[in-house]
């Protein structure tokens, strides 16, 4: 047993364990530390929340219980009981030959129980967890063996349980991002991503911040990249775009609305243009009144100056498309693409148009699947959709509005498996039921009270006593909550992407599909196998 850095002075159901610390030993908020029950021998991990220095009403109650515990006054001194540490329990872990096992800790410690720095077997039981195949940094807590060095991952199977991020800016929120990409990359799992980025920032880097760019080579053409400004890049055909689409991209009036259903039912998917040449027909004089009767013509031109700015010829194409984006997307997506779409200069309602079309085509597409053939739809990549500034679409205040594409995905991805990632800087805004059902979080540090009091809330473990941790996180420092199987919430000190990217360009490894490429022995001579 390691060093012994502290004693359990009393302990109060269910996550009070206050530890008086020897002395000489120092003892740190957010410190997992070990407890070893000295009559059960079980062995407890706690995680340090709160501290009380100096004279306070707690340290003198603890004092004066424990004059009347004679084993405790003679190992105990009153004035040790100065500095109170409080711990909530975390679990009980039990060694056997092969492993080590963590429980729910359903007892508390005995009063006077050593307390130590865990040793990293100690956190045995996270190696053990099976399909965690992403990687996202190292467990950030003291261990006697020295620092970070439990690797901690996600699960890839769990996407479509979604994941939170949360931060204010400058905490690491695009960095934990790419971490993720790159580990969907770099994994053999069955995996894709679709990355709305905001600030162009995913593929080229930022100053500080390297981007994709930097592994593509390593990936085999899996790292996709579209701009829709660019002069030859595919754009969407006004054919993807469906009424219940546009109603989530602009506002219409009931009126507008039912013309667009009623055109719908009558033109199918060239709806849109049979509007755009029936108002021009009308303008010209070649008829003088819809040719759907109860359209009125007043509504109709409106609804086509609407739709004009749809098909502003910059993401959406005038006429049927040419190079289709939806079917590029969704072709590399089934390929295990990691898709960026640059949505940087695009106007807002391009921006929706995009962001909007390509998700619901996505969802749409695997909807049919599972009507026709679910085992097919097995076999289908798991989908992260990354959703940067995700408040302007998953707020209370948006929401309550009415429903949206990425609503859905939070409601029924799983179905479809597809999952969300937003990424959240002011967590109270986000809408209630989208925050419940999203199952990993990771949070980074967050400004203000009231945000890690809606994340504590919303969360599937318990995270009320870490509202203080959540406060003093660093750059690139997370606490980690996840969906199951994982006992609690984690402190991770997540990869640097600059690294992890520089780590993953220097290995001569190559990918199995790489492999396969390079049949020809005069191209390995060429081509060294570093790239
Ligand atoms: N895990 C980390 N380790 C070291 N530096 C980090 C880490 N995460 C982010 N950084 C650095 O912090 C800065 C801000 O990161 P970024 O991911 O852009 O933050 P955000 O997206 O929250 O604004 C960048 O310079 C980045 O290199
Ligand atoms: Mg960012």
């Amino acid at each position: 047993m390691s060093e012994i850095v502290g004693h359990v002075a009393q302990a109060e159901y269910p996550d009070s364990i206050y530890i008086v610390r020897k002395p000489e030993s120092d003892l740190l908020l957010g410190d997992i530390l070990k407890i070893r029950d000295r009559i059960t021998k079980r062995e407890y991990l706690v995680r340090v929340y709160n501290a009380y220095h100096g004279l306070t009403s707690i340290s003198e109650r603890l004092a004066s219980l424990a004059t009347k515990v004679p084993k405790v006054a003679s190992t105990i001194k009153s004035e040790h009981f100065y500095d109170v540490y409080v711990a909530s329990p975390l679990c009980i872990i039990e060694h056997d030959a092969e492993a080590v096992k963590a429980f729910p800790a359903k007892t508390l410690p005995t009063q006077l129980s050593p307390v130590c720095i865990p040793e990293v077997h100690d956190f045995g039981f996270l190696k053990d967890l099976e399909g965690f195949d992403l990687p996202l940094g190292l467990l950030r807590t003291r261990t006697t063996g020295g620092e970070r060095n439990i690797s901690i991952c996600l699960k890839g199977e769990f996407i479509p349980r979604h994941i939170g991020v949360y931060a204010i800016t400058g905490k690491g929120k695009t960095n934990v991002v790419l971490i993720l990409l790159l580990s969907l990359l770099k994994s053999e799992g069955n995996y894709s991503a679709l990355v709305f980025d905001a600030h162009n920032e995913y593929y080229f880097g930022s100053v500080k911040l390297r981007g994709l760019r930097e592994v593509e080579e390593k990936f085999e053409g899996r790292v996709k990249r579209y701009d829709l400004k660019e002069k030859y890049a595919p754009k969407i055909s006004p054919h993807n775009v469906a009424p219940g689409l546009l109603r989530y991209i602009m506002e219409l009036s009931e009126a507008q609305y039912e013309a667009c259903l009623a055109y719908y039912r009558k033109g199918g998917e060239n709806w849109i243009l049979n509007i755009l040449s029936e108002t021009n027909a009308i303008q010209r004089g070649e008829i003088s009144v819809p040719t759907i009767t109860g359209v009125r013509p007043n509504t109709l031109f409106a609804l086509a100056r609407k739709l004009d700015l749809v098909l502003d010829g910059v993401v959406v194409y005038r006429q049927k498309a040419e190079n289709d984006l939806v079917k590029a997307v969704l072709e590399d997506l089934d390929k295990k693409c990691v898709v960026i779409i640059n949505l940087q200069d695009l106007s807002d309602i391009q921006e929706k148009i995009v962001t909007n079309i390509l998700s619901e085509s996505l969802l749409d597409e695997r909807r049919a699947l599972q009507n026709r053939d679910p085992s097919e739809l097995g076999r289908k990549p798991i989908v992260l959709v990354v959703l940067e500034e995700a408040l302007s679409v998953l707020s209370q205040s948006i929401l309550r509005k009415g429903d949206n594409v990425f609503a859905h995905i939070v409601r029924e991805g799983r179905k479809f498996r597809v999952g969300l990632l937003p990424v959240v800087q002011i967590p109270r805004r986000l809408d209630e039921d989208v925050a419940s059902q999203i199952n990993t979080n990771i949070i980074l540090g967050t400004a203000q009270q009231a945000d890690r009091a809606f994340i504590a809330e919303s969360a599937q473990q318990d995270l009320a006593t870490l509202t203080n941790e959540m406060k003093m996180l660093d750059v690139g420092e997370a606490l980690v909550s996840f969906p199951a199987e994982v006992p609690f919430p984690l402190p991770v000190k997540i990869f640097h992407f600059n690294e992890y990217a520089e780590k993953i360009s220097e290995t001569s490894s190559i990918t199995p599909a790489r492999k396969e490429v390079k049949t020809s022995k005069t191209e390995v001579d060429v081509a060294p196998p570093s790239l």
